[in-house]
């Protein structure tokens, strides 16, 4: 059980039109998989796709071509879809950035946290939905007390908090987690990492997680996956891509990641990448064991 495959990407491409004559392909072809359990880190660029690809997944967008199996199921067929409802938005749960901020402002901390067991029948694990509330609560680290707040209330990371406790009464098996703690400060930020690695190791959790910090993502994903205008261009174990990066954008974007000590940070010649071109062409091709790039020649897959 413990390499199933619990979401499996493939050829996934998404077009946004902009005009009648143009169009952008925000992801291009993009195939990689997460099993049960496993955190699996989306870094690249601003604008290179990953909330997009994060967006196929949950069926907030249908895709332009391509295929996305969450337990064996095609979640973009809408016959499997509808069949298979109830289990595909409860079992999968998404946060974003501003999930935090785009809580209903008129409605109690309390019943924030009960209204999606309420709307999928859930019959919650903790006897009533109050008992359930009141554990998620504390599993977050926020005082009980709260439920009786407006989110208008709470800090920015109080309410990322009540919305991960939120998810978290669904009991996920998939936590797609977009820069969830990008607008918090790096001691909340930590404490949500934490969180998320407690989630991984005693519930079996598996968490797509994209991030702009670099060091977060080494530190919480087993497995990552780099994206550069749209396209995969390398995937593999957390250490082997970040000790050994193989493609050229990957190594332009591990260079820049700021050293902590300021000192050596100052002395330190950074790359201009953002006005650099990286290759975009080839296939994902298995260089070292499970650590794939993408490169020209060879056997395409
Ligand atoms: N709703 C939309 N309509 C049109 N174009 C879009 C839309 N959403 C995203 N795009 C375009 O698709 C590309 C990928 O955007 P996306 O938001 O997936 O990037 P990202 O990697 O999540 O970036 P960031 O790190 O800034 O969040 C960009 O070129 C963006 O301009
Ligand atoms: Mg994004």
């Amino acid at each position: 059980m413990e390499h199933e495959i619990l979401l499996d990407v493939r050829h996934l491409t998404h077009i946004f039109p902009l005009s009648r004559k143009t169009a952008v392909k925000a992801v291009d072809d993009v195939s990689f998989q997460i099993r049960r359990g496993e955190i699996f880190g989306l870094v690249g660029e601003s604008g290179s796709g990953k909330s997009t690809a994060a967006r196929c997944v949950m069926n907030i967008y249908q895709p332009y071509a391509g295929q996305i199996y969450y337990k064996g199921i095609d979640t973009c067929d809408r016959g499997q879809f509808r069949k298979n409802k109830k289990m595909l938005q409860t079992t999968r749960q998404m946060i974003f950035q501003d999930s935090g901020s785009s809580l209903n402002q008129r409605m109690k901390v309390r019943d924030i946290i009960e209204e999606p067991m309420r709307v999928q029948k859930i019959r919650p694990l903790r006897g009533s939905y109050e008992e359930e509330a009141r554990f998620q609560m504390k599993y977050v680290g926020l005082d009980p007390e709260y439920l009786k707040k407006y989110p208008g209330e709470l800090s920015g990371g109080q309410r990322q908090r009540v919305a991960i406790a939120r998810a978290l009464t669904m009991e996920p098996e998939l936590l797609v987690a977009d820069e969830p703690i990008a607008s918090l400060d790096a001691s909340i930020q930590a404490q949500i990492v934490n969180l998320f690695r407690h989630l991984q190791k005693e519930h079996g959790f598996s968490i797509l997680f994209i991030a702009h910090d670099l060091d977060m993502v080494e530190f919480l994903c087993d497995r990552v996956g780099v994206m550069y205008h749209g396209k995969l261009v390398e995937t593999g174990p957390a250490g082997a891509v970040f000790q050994n990066p193989l493609h050229p954008y990957t190594k332009a974007l591990i260079a820049a990641i700021p050293i902590p000590d300021p000192r050596r940070e100052r002395a330190r010649a950074v790359p201009d990448f953002a006005n650099m071109e990286f290759s975009r062409k080839g296939t994902l091709q298995e260089v070292e064991k499970d650590h794939f790039v993408l490169m020209e020649g060879g056997d395409a897959t």
